[in-house]
């Protein structure tokens, strides 16, 4: 036999993940405002925790069991209907592929987070894009996809890269329209940044229905990213599928041990959460007025602002000026955003420092 071996069509078809830079094209370590990581860090309890957890030459405990219990005390949710993974993006993966494959059809939003279009590759399935409104989730538009090959809907709330946000009424809207065969994965990645009291129904609808299933997140206002700590919740038929094909030891000891401190200390959280929803008022406030210059900061609930460049200085350029004052940001023109930067909320002063370097480029922009 001779040749070398081919992966298949679907596999080689994907374009992989692209992730937030952290240092420019000289090495140089730059401001990090690219990946939607917390400026707090994390619980200090977490850290505490990190030194006592169980030795590296151990394996986790394979069913995360004290952490899922945890989880479902803050939330309400009975810790058999939780499944952990590493990093919520292996849960998106497990969903894709415990629901879809060859010749059946996964839908997302354009502008939607960029791995749905890979976990559907990836399982052979094809994605089926729907147009948007106005950077935002147009559910009719999404609904009008829908046919007998459809799978599984993926819809970020709220959504990354744009920050944009459907309210209950309209996720309650989108599922009641979804035939019961299909799976509706919210990805709540952001979804501790929405205020309390203003939260979109989605574990609610997760605890009653047979086909939708909540991801969440430790890396964004848990500030666990590096310890790649996701979970989910849904229906028990839906857990029991994402627990046949997980990684049997998909949560690290040290991650486990962090995140069953973190989710304890929801203290951090409120202060996570306040402070970010003062410096995105700020900065969005700030973008909008550069509107005579054609900046236009998009509406957002999550950790980070998407400010469209409609005017004379272009988002490369703002992109190229904001790295060489030492911040990188995102700019995104393989999403179809390249006249975009999706900027992390920082601290006060890196957000005051950014808000000051556009404004210098926007006037000066010939
Ligand atoms: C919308 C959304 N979902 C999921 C993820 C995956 O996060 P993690 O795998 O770190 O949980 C991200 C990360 O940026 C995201 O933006």
């Amino acid at each position: 036999m001779s040749g070398t071996p081919q992966p298949k069509p679907w596999i080689a078809a994907i374009h992989a993940y692209v992730p937030g830079k952290s240092a420019g094209a000289d090495g140089k370590p730059l401001v990090k405002l690219s990946a939607n990581e917390n400026p707090l860090g994390c619980s200090p309890a977490a850290l505490a925790a990190r030194a006592e957890a169980a030795p590296a030459e151990r394996y986790p405990d394979p069913d995360s069991k004290a952490l899922r219990a945890a989880i479902g005390n803050v939330h309400g949710i009975p810790a058999d209907r939780i499944v952990m993974g590493t990093g919520s993006d292996e849960l998106l993966h497990l969903a894709a592929q415990g629901y879809a494959a060859l010749g059946d059809e996964v839908i997302y939003v354009r502008y939607g987070f960029s791995v749905y279009d890979i976990a559907a590759r990836r399982c052979g399935a094809t994605p089926v894009v729907a147009p948007d409104a106005d950077y935002g989730t147009d559910v009719d538009a999404l609904l009008a996809l829908v046919n007998e090959r459809t799978r599984v809907v993926f819809l970020a709330n709220p959504n990354n890269p744009t920050g944009s946000y459907l309210p209950r009424g309209d996720i309650a809207r989108l599922h009641a329209a979804l035939p019961g065969n299909v799976l509706l994965v919210i990805d709540q990645a952001y979804g501790e940044y929405v205020s309390a009291d203003d939260q979109d129904g989605a574990l609610a609808l997760a605890a009653a229905h047979g086909n939708v299933l909540v991801t969440r997140t430790f890396s964004k206002i848990y500030g666990l990213a590096g310890e790649r700590i996701g979970w989910a919740t849904g229906a028990a038929a839906l857990i029991d599928t994402l627990n046949r094909i997980r990684g049997p030891f998909n949560v690290s000891n040290s991650g486990q041990a962090m995140a069953l401190a973190a989710v304890k200390d929801q203290d951090f959280v409120s202060r996570a959460r306040d402070h970010n929803r003062i410096e995105r008022t700020r900065f969005a406030a700030a973008m909008q007025a550069l509107g005579n210059h054609g900046l236009r900061p998009l509406p957002s609930e999550a950790n980070f602002v998407l400010v469209l460049f409609e005017g004379r200085l272009t988002a490369e350029a703002a992109y190229e000026g904001l790295a060489q004052r030492g911040y990188i940001v995102r700019w995104l023109p393989n999403q179809g955003l390249g006249h975009g930067l999706r900027i992390t909320i920082g601290t006060a002063a890196q957000m005051d420092a950014i808000s000051a370097a556009i404004a210098e480029m926007a006037e000066g922009a010939q």
